[in-house]
């Protein structure tokens, strides 16, 4: 069984900030930071932190090679990063206040890139029994899920960020849904509250497993193992920016190397308890040996 994640890469630029900036308003900040960061770069570290031997397929630009040197530090095989040399790599501007919540603007750049032809390419590499990662900032997926599901992949979709391409996407294939209360409103289209929003989320997509992240309330299964719920681990927050990633590649990587869906989701809950606790993206996921050893006693 092979893992492949098709998502973005990101450079990050971290704006701490007393406040967002508000319509009309100019504000300085004296502090600005770069990560490595975007959705699947980040879940791709979190993934192979966790245990998980994992490809990662996407698109960088020329400015961007220091994020396949992070991807590769933390063991995770790059051949399948495609290198663009007219579009530059993905950035995200981010707003950190100091309460450590954020706000973002993406810009795809070759995130976006991503064509037909590549997909096929990737993913003529993998087949019946593989598992296939995905969130929702590249180009392309709705061609990705059909094809990945055609050879038999097993498909995770963490639909974020959520907008209206995650609605053309043939979600009757997706094997496991992990998302957050929006995500999961925006899916059933329907204001209801967490009960009812699970059990929508159950009987729009029974053959799938899910996992609906509450922040601070924590998170709940729902799947061939019944119902599960798990608490959230409270520390100090000091940058929420990736917490969500690193859940979903601690939880999947726990699943996927047998652990109970109890135990993986204790596991995803102090991986991102430490990942709130710490600056940026891709630096604040922590290996599993950390993890193993929160809290301390
Ligand atoms: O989930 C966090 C990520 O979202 C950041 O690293 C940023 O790049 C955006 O994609």
């Amino acid at each position: 069984m092979k893992i492949l994640n098709f998502g973005s890469l990101n450079i990050d630029y971290v704006y701490s900030l007393n406040h967002f900036v508000q319509k009309g308003e100019t504000i300085t900040s004296d502090k600005l930071n770069v990560f490595a960061g975007g959705k699947g770069l980040n879940q791709s570290i979190a993934l192979s932190r966790a245990g998980g031997n994992v490809y990662h397929a996407g698109a960088i630009g020329a400015d961007g090679v220091f994020l396949e040197e992070v991807l590769n530090e933390a063991g995770v095989d790059t051949r399948f990063l495609m290198k663009c040399e007219d579009v530059r790599t993905g950035n995200a501007i981010i707003q950190k206040d100091r309460g450590g919540d954020n706000c973002i603007i993406l810009y795809g750049g070759a995130n976006q890139a991503i064509t037909k032809e590549m997909a096929d390419e990737v993913l003529s590499a993998f087949g019946e029994g593989d598992w296939l990662f995905l969130q929702n900032e590249i180009s392309e997926i709705p061609y990705i899920v059909e094809k990945a599901h055609e050879r038999g992949m097993r498909i995770v979709l963490n639909p974020s960020p959520m907008n209206e391409k995650i609605l053309r996407i043939n979600l009757n294939y997706i094997d496991c849904f992990i998302l957050n209360e929006v995500e999961a409103h925006a899916l059933v289209q329907e204001d209801v509250d967490k009960a009812a929003l699970l059990n929508q989320l159950k009987e729009r997509f029974p053959h799938a497993e899910i996992v609906l992240t509450l922040g601070e309330k924590g998170s709940v299964y729902a799947g061939a193992e019944g119902i599960a719920e798990q608490k959230a681990y409270q520390v100090a927050t000091v940058d929420t920016t990736a917490a969500g990633d690193t859940f979903t590649g601690y939880y999947m990587a726990g699943r996927l190397q047998g652990e109970s869906v109890k135990e993986a989701l204790d596991m995803a809950s102090r991986a991102s308890a430490i990942a709130v606790s710490k600056k940026g993206a891709a630096p604040s996921i922590p290996k599993r040996d950390e993890v193993l050893h929160f809290p301390a006693e």
